[in-house]
């Protein structure tokens, strides 16, 4: 691949800046948090300002004079990524895929634990930025391309993580959803679908899951710098949503002193370039800031440290680090996130004792994650091939053409990896030519071909899906990258993922590709690497955000556009009927547009596992407005339910919906256009089982 050196010296850089991330955390923190305002009163000026910038790459500097320790950070959503060998969970995209709010909440905590036994108290997650385009080099990272789902995992995470006393930071705060010239793009997005998309998920984050810290983005949202925006951080964060807690900055993304103290960040990191001593002062000197300002970002941060366990004895080693009840759960999520794509004549699960060749990219080394800040260097389980063998298959290690041809089944194992799909770049759409290859011989030589996507989202499909007999997405499995696929393969494990993006049949059928940078993935030094998003050095690239509201399914619907696979897609290897299904009014009329307000109506359904193996389904609820007055997407997901049902068994499904669920933004606020609206319960955005019609009135 012609990139492919440049691509690997980035990942360098990278995991060079980690190696000293390597070191203990230093036991500082056993003293308890004194009273903000009492600690406030007592700073002088400049211990004030210091505490408004990172020290060590990823701390809050402590003031041994007043007792204030220093607090430790580190990456996010997947697992631990500093200081010590931890767990490696599956990646963002495969945490949404599980639909499961009860998994994602326990990887949540097992994750804190993890950081509460190495003294570290903010995790640098979730993100929960929107999978827009599919080549940004980041959604796998993230939660999809469904701003409901993706606040909605993000919520139950960050439960997970700030009831073990860790404090989550939603992030890149906003509209980071292109790692294109991160530094110096201009994102461009109308008011409407600021806040029907890309805000949605931080708002379930701060509104339903409390989360204590927001990390800004890197590119300007409509020609200003997240670390600095008015309108993001003072009106809608701070004043329309409540939050009272710790904004802090992506890694060098301060552009402006006066900007960032007047309504930007609490927390530069990870050092004060801005908001140094000499640089604060002299805006102070000038009038043109305040020391009121000043403070009112310190209380902010003291505030958090003291109400709640964040800052106090944070080192607890019995939490433990990378256990075996850990892995445990990470087992359980990387072989319940694997989505069955497709599955003709059911070829899986393989059939025990067989014989099987294993080829593509990642044969041997089976990626556990995408590259750059969320990888965590693990100590990793066996790769597809050995794990297959763990399963009771023979793999045949010659890879000749007879020896192909003569496998049952023939597994590849294609893909991007950590040097390919990273932050600060993009990544190819196509598979590499290498997996290209693999398929095509796989596929001459023998009938039974079955194909593993490594990928943080959609990728070309058209070209060999026909050929091949099945497929499943298995994205970035964390450490079980080979036993968890394996063991879906082999039908130890029932698939129940489900597709948080659409995977088209083309990459131009996204409508957010169009106007998007021609060929992203070719990797130019200039742009990773060059001087960042100082306008006075380089000007921004305006992206426009031209399909508004219609990211993901809402563009292939509107645009009447079939996809290769839909939204919500996840095939299993047993049958599940869906009845009964109901809707039900519980209020007369509609209530406010809280995200917190009480339901209004509720809705159900009774699921039958028809088959013969034990598994589970997602319901999913989608909500279509009849007569629309304003653009609207012809359905959008609302709620859903994950279900696992024994051979034989049925149970009831039931969603609640409240106002906010039938809303949509008109560009000043959430507005209500009162009549009728169908909902439809589904298995995927495109299979629908049952329509039921509301009529909702006004308050
Ligand atoms: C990333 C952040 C990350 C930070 C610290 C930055 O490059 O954009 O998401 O938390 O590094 O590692």
């Amino acid at each position: 691949m012609k990139h492919d050196w440049k691509r690997r010296l980035l990942q360098r850089l990278f995991t060079g800046a980690m190696a000293m991330y390597k070191q203990d955390v230093p036991a500082d923190h056993d003293a308890g948090f004194p009273d903000p305002d009492f600690l406030l009163s007592r700073m002088t000026l400049v211990e004030k300002i210091r505490i408004l910038g990172g020290v060590d790459d990823l701390a809050v500097p402590g003031i041994p004079r007043l007792s204030i320790p220093k607090v430790w950070m580190s990456d996010a959503s997947s697992g631990v990524r500093c200081f010590k060998q931890a767990t490696a969970f599956p990646a963002g995209i495969m945490l949404a895929a599980l639909w499961d709010r009860s998994l994602i909440y326990q990887v949540g905590s097992a994750i804190a634990d993890e950081c509460r036994a190495q003294g570290i108290s903010v995790i640098l997650g979730p993100g929960v930025n929107i999978a827009r385009v599919p080549v940004c080099g980041r959604n796998f990272e993230y939660f999809g391309e469904d701003p409901f789902l993706a606040g909605d995992m993000a919520v139950s995470y960050i439960r997970g993580v700030q009831e073990r006393g860790v404090m989550a930071v939603a992030k890149h705060f906003a509209c980071n959803n292109s790692e294109f010239d991160r530094h110096k793009s201009n994102s461009v997005v109308d008011a409407k679908t600021l806040h029907e998309i890309y805000l949605a998920p931080f708002e379930h984050a701060v509104i339903r899951g409390s989360v204590n810290g927001v990390m800004t983005s890197y590119n300007q949202i409509n020609g200003i710098y997240g670390a600095q925006h008015p309108y993001l951080l003072d009106e809608v964060l701070r004043t329309a949503w409540g939050f009272s807690g710790v904004v802090i900055s992506d890694w060098n993304s301060l552009y402006h002193t006066e900007a960032a103290v007047h309504h930007g960040v609490d927390i530069e990191m990870p050092k004060a370039r801005k908001m140094t001593v000499r640089k604060v002062k002299r805006a102070l000197r000038s009038g043109r800031i305040t020391e009121d300002m000043i403070d009112r970002k310190v209380r902010r941060i003291l505030t958090v440290c003291s109400a709640s366990e964040f800052y106090s004895s944070v080192k607890d080693e019995s939490r433990g680090l990378n256990t075996e009840k850990h892995r445990a759960l990470a087992l359980k999520a990387a072989e319940s996130s694997v989505v069955l794509l497709k599955n003709r004549n059911s070829t899986l699960p393989m059939k025990k004792g067989c014989t099987v060749s294993v080829l593509g990219r990642c044969a041997v080394n089976t990626p556990t994650g995408g590259g750059g800040s969320s990888f965590v260097p693990v100590v990793s389980g066996p790769g597809i091939a050995e794990a297959l063998e763990g399963e009771g298959f023979r793999v045949l290690r010659d890879d000749s053409d007879d020896s192909i041809s003569s496998s049952d089944y023939v597994v590849v194992a294609a893909g991007f990896d950590r040097f390919y799909e990273s932050e600060a770049y993009d990544r190819p759409y196509r598979l590499l030519e290498e997996d290209l290859l693999a398929l095509d011989r796989a596929c001459r030589i023998n009938s039974k071909v079955i194909v593993m996507i490594h990928a943080g989202g959609d990728v070309e499909t058209s070209s060999w899906i026909d050929k091949v007999q099945a497929v499943i997405f298995t994205g970035y499995l964390g450490m079980h990258r080979g036993t968890a696929p394996a063991r879906v393969l082999s039908g130890a494990v029932n698939p129940s993922g489900k597709l948080p993006f659409t995977m088209a049949r083309q990459l131009d059928d996204h409508g957010a590709m169009k106007g998007y940078p021609a060929a992203p993935w070719n990797i130019s030094f200039v742009r990773v690497i060059g001087p960042q998003g100082n306008p006075r050095i380089r000007k921004p690239r305006t992206l426009e955000y031209q399909e508004g509201v219609f990211v993901g399914y809402r563009w292939f619907d509107e645009m009447n556009l079939s996809p290769q696979f839909p939204f919500g897609h996840g095939l299993s290897y047993t049958d599940f009927e869906i009845t009964e299904a109901e809707a039900a009014p519980l209020q007369a009329k509609a209530g406010s547009n809280a995200l917190t307000d009480p339901p209004i109506v509720t809705v159900s359904c009774r699921i039958t596992n028809t088959g013969d193996r034990a598994g589970a389904q997602v319901v999913q609820l989608y909500v279509h407005e009849k007569t629309p007055k304003t653009a609207r997407p012809e359905q959008e997901l609302k709620g859903f339910e994950k279900i696992f049902l024994y051979p034989g068994e049925s149970r009831t499904a039931a969603v609640e919906l409240n106002t906010r669920a039938f809303m949509h933004h008109d560009g000043q606020q959430w507005a209500l256009n009162p009549g009728v609206f169908e909902l439809r319960i589904g298995t995927s955005s495109r299979e629908i089982h049952h329509r039921m019609e509301v009529h909702i009135i006004d308050s």
